[in-house]
């Protein structure tokens, strides 16, 4: 059974992208494959978290992967501060990554912007956790949004440099899943920027909170330009020169599981304003009950708790034993 890996980062405004680029993609997967689902809340305090903030989005990123259909009995979901081999795993990688390779690292350069002094250390050695998250599972198989690729060859190099310092086969050479075009969402007041939960404008994406009125609200003002949708041909423009345009198209393709060839079929040629309401009809119908659940769920912490305790004690038994051994191959007296 291949073995599946990813994490999501409980740092507030779960949106769109996220759920297309990567959460959706979990309950996809979770039939025939052996998945483990992580809040990575160590990863979200590489920067700047309130701690009761944090408890919330952690409760709220789990609730997420609930309402999106992942099974919590068929597969773990859990919280990576409670189960210790993520932090362990990650220093013996801290000692084995180099510095050149995380100097390249364009996710940090974004998130450090000029105050590159300031950042945290943490910030800089995040992708060494990320390499410890999926290898403390051996897992093989990481499904995420495009912007995470560069991390995960990371994970490759780092898995290879344990091996053949150590001289023993012993971690696997991940792959990553990057499923389909809603790999990368962009934000709809600026289609050259990617939907960020970090955007000041909260117009700039779509929360999986979002009641339907505030769908239709953001999808009404999202920007598009005086055209009408793209229809295939020369004429009807490209991705490049009509980004806002083609991420509508885009999403609205990933929400009802048609290529952009199908969407330019049917809506090119039409205005804007018609195709926005067929794309703001899919999104609430599609986002409305999932938001309705992640409330539900959120109301009843103790539940979730449970579920992450549940996924804590299985994680722990597959990750104690890979550690034993990686102590043991690094000369570690136990
Ligand atoms: P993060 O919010 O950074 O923890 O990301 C969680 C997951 O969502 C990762 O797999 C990201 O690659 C994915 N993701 C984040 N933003 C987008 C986006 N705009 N489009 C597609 N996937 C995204
Ligand atoms: N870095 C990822 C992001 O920002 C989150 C993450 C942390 C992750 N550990 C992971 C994703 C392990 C996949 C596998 O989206």
């Amino acid at each position: 059974m291949t073995r599946i890996f990813s994490g999501v980062q409980p740092t507030g405004n779960l949106h769109l992208g996220n759920y297309l680029g990567a959460i959706r993609n979990f309950a996809r997967l979770q039939d025939g494959n052996d998945c483990l689902y992580c809040v990575v809340d160590m990863h979200a305090i590489t920067v700047w978290q309130d701690p009761a903030e944090l408890k919330k989005n952690t409760r709220e990123v789990t609730a997420a992967f609930l309402a999106a259909g992942v099974d919590p009995i068929d597969n773990i979901v859990f919280n990576q501060s409670q189960v210790p081999q993520h932090a362990e795993l990650a220093w013996i990688f801290n000692c084995v990554a180099r510095m050149g390779w995380l100097n390249r690292m364009t996710q940090f350069k974004e998130k450090a912007g000029k105050h590159r002094e300031n950042a945290s250390v943490g910030l800089y050695v995040y992708p060494n956790l990320m390499a410890a998250d999926i290898l403390a599972y051996k897992a093989t198989h990481v499904p995420v949004g495009e912007d995470q690729k560069q991390h995960l060859e990371l994970t490759r190099d780092v898995a290879q440099k344990f091996n053949n310092d150590f001289g023993e086969e012993f971690f696997p050479i991940v792959e990553p899943l990057i499923l389909d075009s809603a790999a990368r969402v962009m934000s709809l007041r600026d289609g050259t920027k990617k939907m960020s939960k970090s955007d000041e404008s909260d117009y700039s994406r779509i929360n999986l909170t979002d009641d339907p009125e505030t769908i239709e609200l953001k999808i009404r003002k999202a920007r598009t330009d005086p055209d009408p949708v793209p229809d295939g041909s020369p004429e009807g423009g490209t991705r490049e020169n009509r980004p806002e345009a083609f991420n509508l198209m885009e999403i609205f393709g990933a929400l009802t599981d048609q290529t952009i060839a199908d969407v330019q079929r049917d809506y090119g040629g039409q205005q804007f304003s018609a195709f926005k309401r067929a794309v703001t009809e899919v999104a609430v119908e599609k986002l409305g009950p999932m938001g309705l659940e992640m409330q539900r769920l959120m109301a009843d912490p103790g539940y979730v708790d449970s579920v992450l305790a549940g996924g804590v004690k299985r994680a722990k038994e597959i990750a104690g034993p890979i550690l034993d051994d990686v102590y043991r191959i690094v000369g570690f007296l136990r």
